[in-house]
């Protein structure tokens, strides 16, 4: 996120810079996982989703018998997901999390279901037991959010947010509508998730955050 709290401008097609040692850090930690979710608003926007180039890093998940790249699961209640996204031609595993309304109500959902595995948590709300069960039932143990902030605050609610790695970039975004780390209702100071903060880096004018969420 931007100095001043904004994980994009409030532009978000804007074109931007890619800050090389961000993203090397955020490369590093998605090739870790086993699992990417990512929230349904972030790939209309962006289009394609994160895949892991390095050479290094790619090596280091053959070695300890991952796929070649992470699922991606998008999640989405709408299922307004274009099947001529990018994303959808893109040579990674693609699950979607949606509701069992969801999927009866889209048309779209049949054209969706030959470009990603649609899987139903839940009637009318996403219930994320059930989907953190089918992970482990499948054998995924790590699973890495990429955001955006709504998806964030879906988990953070659903208690299942274990470590948050933050990266603070030097510059400021402003405009109070451009979207924040954790969106949704909000927390009361009484509710607000406590967190001990475990690790601090310094690259450049870059910052890293690690924290550990407090249970
Ligand atoms: N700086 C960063 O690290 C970073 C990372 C990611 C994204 N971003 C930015 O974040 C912005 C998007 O963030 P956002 O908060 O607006 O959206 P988002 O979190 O990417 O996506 C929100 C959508 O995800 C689905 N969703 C989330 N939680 C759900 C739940 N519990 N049940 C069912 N569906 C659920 C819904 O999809 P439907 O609408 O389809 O129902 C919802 O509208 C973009 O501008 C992007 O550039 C920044």
């Amino acid at each position: 996120m931007s100095a001043d709290g904004k994980i994009c401008s409030i532009d978000p097609k804007a074109p931007s810079d890619i800050d090389l040692v961000d993203f090397a850090h955020l490369e590093y930690q998605t090739s870790l996982a086993d699992l990417i979710l990512v929230g349904a608003r972030t790939i209309r926007i962006h289009g394609e989703n994160l895949i892991i180039n390095n050479p290094e890093l790619l090596a280091a998940r053959k070695i300890r018998g991952q796929s070649p790249q992470p699922i991606t699961c998008v999640v989405s209640r709408s299922l307004d997901l274009s099947p001529t996204l990018p994303f959808f031609s893109q040579e990674i595993e693609r699950w979607i999390f949606t509701t069992q309304n969801s999927l009866q109500q889209n048309c779209d959902a049949t054209s969706l279901s030959k470009k990603a595995e649609l899987i139903a948590l839940g009637d009318t709300d996403l219930d994320w037991d059930k989907g953190y069960s089918l992970m482990a039932e499948r054998g995924i143990s790590k699973v890495v959010a990429l955001g955006g902030g709504s998806l964030t605050a879906s988990l953070i609610e659903a208690k299942r947010i274990d470590d948050w790695w933050l990266t603070i970039w030097p510059l400021i975004f402003g405009g109070k509508d451009a979207p924040t780390p954790v969106e949704g209702e909000g927390f009361l100071p009484c509710d607000a998730p406590r967190m001990e903060l475990i690790e601090t880096r310094q690259v450049g004018n870059d910052v890293f955050l690690h924290y550990r969420t407090l249970k």
